[in-house]
């Protein structure tokens, strides 16, 4: 059966998070409900319908502010789209020629710079970085702050200091329109 899709709203607890709540909310589960309706056409040597119903959700980002961040599920793995600001973008820019353990420039992990998509799990042992709700440490390099063991990345998401060995990953992403992204 199809599973759903569920997001978090990460910006101070206001009115507007409540309405990027619903709002995330209701497009993830008409996609799963997409995936529901034609789930009698299903051949059962196909893989499970959990797996087809996950394999992409659409997100509506036109409500994430610049600064914003929001954690959806995508077959069911919390992923992280973060609307980046300037100075994050220049910062991540900057950091290019930096001495990288996973290298990768900026460009290479973004199809825009203002929107940064990636798989919110710690390339170490799979903890979920903190860095997505305002006030969690977001590490040295302003990105994200694994604290199982310790893990740094900035913010394009790539590995800067402590075990983990690579950046965090970027899904499998298009922008549908301006407002859409197809994650998956
Ligand atoms: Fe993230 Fe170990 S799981 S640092």
């Amino acid at each position: 059966m199809a599973d759903t899709a569920t997001t978090a709203p990460e910006n101070p607890g206001d009115d507007a998070t409540r309405r990027d709540f619903l709002l995330y909310g209701t497009i993830a589960v008409g996609a799963a409900g997409t995936a529901a309706a034609l789930w009698p056409f299903v051949d059962f040597m196909n893989p499970s319908a959990d797996v087809l119903a996950l394999a992409s959700i659409e997100v509506d980002i036109s409500g994430i502010e610049e600064g914003m961040s929001v954690t959806v599920q995508w077959r069911g793995k919390s992923t992280f789209i973060r609307h980046r600001t300037a100075e994050e973008i220049e910062k991540a820019v900057a950091d290019d020629g930096a001495d990288l353990r996973d290298p990768q420039t900026d460009a290479e992990r973004v199809q825009k710079p203002e929107w940064l998509i990636l798989v919110g799990i710690c390339t170490h042992l799979g903890c979920i970085p903190q860095g997505q709700k305002p006030g969690e440490p977001r590490g040295e390099f302003g990105g994200w702050f694994c604290p199982c063991h310790g893990s740094h990345y900035d913010t394009s998401g790539r590995i800067r200091k402590g075990p983990a060995p690579l950046n965090l990953v970027v899904p499998p992403y298009e922008f549908v329109s301006d407002d859409i992204i197809k994650i998956g």
